[in-house]
């Protein structure tokens, strides 16, 4: 069977090996305590100390809640920046290891964490690589990790159809645009995908970045190709901040709104954040169920990779 949640296995370390090695490590005992027998949620997103960014991250937490009431839900967020500034303000929030050591100080013996990143890129692997570096630690507790937001073909078009329902019924004349973050990584690659199915299915449907490609010109062109004059703004974002607020609806003449106003283009921001729709919300939690069951699985026999 092909895990749709990566177990782990993403290079070298094989965590079901490893947890099955665990099963007699002596450790184990020490911390046994109460709710060694619960399963845990690790939520990791970026994160955000933007007001506001806090709405769509807690209706994630509220179906999770409400699909699985026997998981036990934590955070961590894996931007230092963020964690610092929000430290300033007397909120303290985890970083995915350290979220993990306090769940193993629970006695948790088996944590699915949940990436609430869009793509697969550089702060996806960069939690991958810490939450495998955890395990190989760790042997006491099982780990999976789910998949971001667009993780394969199918997540891609089931994105499409969220976004585009969302978006409500097709206008003539009107543009709807949507950016994303944008990745120097080689998931970067996932943007065009994604302006491709979106596309495909509405015609006047476009996607561009604020850091890579697709990129504000190249939307422009489509928008000026198809001969549009009224775009919908909406951003392709966990969570509305920054870049929502100044890059791509700001007041200032390098925003996208600007630049597309200044084109003669009427421009409609809609600045929810893709955390806040529940269709987009369904996907990273069906990849949380998978790496849940992953974890409910028997132990593999040790395999090379
Ligand atoms: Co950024």
């Amino acid at each position: 069977m092909l895990l749709k949640s990566l177990v782990l296995q993403l290079g070298g370390a094989c965590l079901l090996a490893l947890s099955l090695a665990a099963a007699s490590a002596p450790a184990v005992a020490a911390e046994t305590k109460a709710g060694a027998a619960r399963t845990a949620a690790l939520l990791v997103t970026f994160g955000s100390s933007h007001a506001g960014a806090a709405a769509g991250l807690a209706q994630v937490e509220a179906d999770l809640k409400a699909a699985r009431p026997e998981l036990s839900v934590r955070w961590a967020y894996t931007s230092e920046k963020v964690r610092a500034r929000l430290a300033k303000q007397g909120q303290k929030v985890l970083s995915p290891a350290e979220a993990l050591a306090a769940l193993r100080a629970e006695g948790f013996k088996r944590v699915a964490v949940q990436s609430l990143h869009v793509i697969a890129g550089a702060e996806f692997h960069e939690l991958a690589a810490e939450t495998r570096a955890f395990a190989a630690a760790n042997p006491g507790l099982r780990v999976a990790l789910g998949r971001p937001l667009i993780g394969d073909n199918d997540d891609l078009l089931a994105l499409t159809g969220a976004l585009l329902a969302e978006a409500g019924p097709p206008r003539p004349g009107l543009a709807l645009v949507w950016v994303g973050h944008g990745s120097h990584h080689p998931a970067g690659l996932t943007y065009p995908a994604l302006a491709w199915a979106l596309a495909r299915a509405q015609p006047n449907a476009f996607l561009g970045t604020v850091e890579g490609k697709p990129d504000f010109d190249d939307v422009m062109a489509g928008i000026q190709a198809a001969g549009l004059k009224e775009a919908r703004l909406m951003p392709l974002l966990t969570v509305i901040g920054e870049h929502s607020k100044e890059d791509i609806a700001g007041d200032a003449a390098d925003s996208w709104k600007s630049r597309l106003t200044a084109a003669g283009i009427a421009v409609t921001p809609a600045l929810r954040a893709i955390s806040e729709i529940k269709a987009v919300r369904d996907i990273w939690l069906g990849h949380l169920g998978l790496a849940l069951k992953d974890l409910e699985g028997k132990p593999a026999k040790a395999k090379k990779h």
